[in-house]
């Protein structure tokens, strides 16, 4: 029997809730689809922080590359400074990992659940490969004469060549996998000229992949793409920063972020799964939040870790539970946590 071996970071918020269900679920799959499971519970987070200073030790985090996978809930919590938990618990596992691809798909599985006026499942149903290591995000900020009038603040957008190709290149792999096949690049070149190298990357490796329809878009008019004609988009290849803010508006498109997942990889090595949403500390420990998207993110940790079965029946319970009404709604309090946590292992 094989054994997968997951560090596990419940993290702040609603992270331990969300988490505990999509363990149940994980355990569920194991015992169904019979693989071991070594699970790795590491404490790291806000009320850590809070109790000890400790951030993210360097040996726990060393310890993190003998594992298959990572599953984390989420890191955000207002008694903390603002970003100090965040880059060191997401942004160090990211960078430091080398974790260059955060893939997230964005499925409408039924119209009710879709804020848009007229559009169902045929017309939301793309994936944002979105760069993980680069951008403003990874650069130092720099505030000159701060607190003053007189106060300059700045922060760079730095793309490399190779951070660039790779993540390109990733996503001309997804849309080669895909029946459209068709690939859009999205930036802003036309205001950020450092973004020029993503728009000469993408024409020459546009050349390796003749089969991929290829469109490119600045990153405002994708906005509006995506509310007004979201079939146009297949896959989507963006960096870091817009990334970030194009799959919020896209979690909505499919019902919000109760449901959005996403994979932070590193091809062939250990990778990340987690929720989009982020703590939100004012529903922690009230056993409303809902726990899909972790369940969802599971489910690409299980397709990660090559158990296709197990991921497809994990999915396939989610749609279920979703299409045939037994999850009336996607909105807050509309069931416990514990309640769909329980509906999806009884459907497994
Ligand atoms: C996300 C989150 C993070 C990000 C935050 C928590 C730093 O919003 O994963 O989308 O900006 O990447
Ligand atoms: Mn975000």
């Amino acid at each position: 029997m094989k054994t997968h071996r997951i560090a596990v970071l419940a993290g702040d918020g609603i992270g331990p809730e969300v988490v505990a269900q999509g363990l149940e679920v994980l355990r569920a799959a194991a015992r169904k689809f019979g693989f071991g499971l070594d699970l790795v519970e590491m404490p790291y987070g806000t009320e850590h922080w809070l109790a000890t200073e400790e951030i993210f030790p360097d040996q726990a985090f060393a310890s993190l590359q003998e594992m298959d996978a990572i599953l984390l809930g989420a890191i955000g919590d207002p008694r903390a400074p603002v970003g100090l938990i965040e880059r060191g618990i997401i942004g160090r596992l990211r960078w430091d990992l080398d974790l260059w691809v955060n893939l997230r798909p964005i499925k409408l599985l039924d119209a009710k659940f879709c804020p848009l006026k007229g559009k169902g499942p045929a017309d939301i149903d793309m994936v944002i490969v979105r760069e993980n290591t680069e951008d403003a995000y990874v650069q130092k900020p720099e505030f000159l004469h701060q607190g003053t009038e007189q106060e300059v603040a700045q922060q760079a957008m730095l793309y490399t060549w190779k951070g660039t190709e790779r993540i390109i290149r990733y996503a001309f792999e997804t849309a080669m996998q895909r029946p459209r096949k068709h690939l859009t690049l999205i930036d802003k070149a036309n205001a950020v000229r450092a973004q020029s190298l993503y728009t000469r990357v993408f024409a020459q490796l546009a050349e390796d992949f003749p089969e991929v329809e290829t469109a490119h878009l600045y990153v405002d008019a994708a906005c509006m793409r995506m509310i007004e004609d979201p079939a146009s988009i297949d896959v989507a290849v963006t960096t870091n920063l817009f990334g970030d803010i194009i799959t919020d508006l896209g979690a909505m498109l499919q019902g919000g972020m109760g449901v959005a997942a996403s994979a932070n990889l590193r091809p062939g090595k250990v990778s990340l799964f987690e929720s989009v949403h982020g703590s939100f500390p004012q529903a922690a420990g009230k056993n409303i939040a809902n726990p899909l998207a972790t369940i969802n993110a599971v489910a690409m940790m299980l397709d990660f870790l090559g158990e296709r079965e197990a991921a497809s029946a994990v999915e396939g319970a989610v749609a279920s539970l979703l299409l045939d009404g037994r999850i009336r709604s996607l909105e807050v309090g509309a069931h416990s946590t514990t309640e769909i946590g329980a509906m999806v292992v009884s459907t497994i």
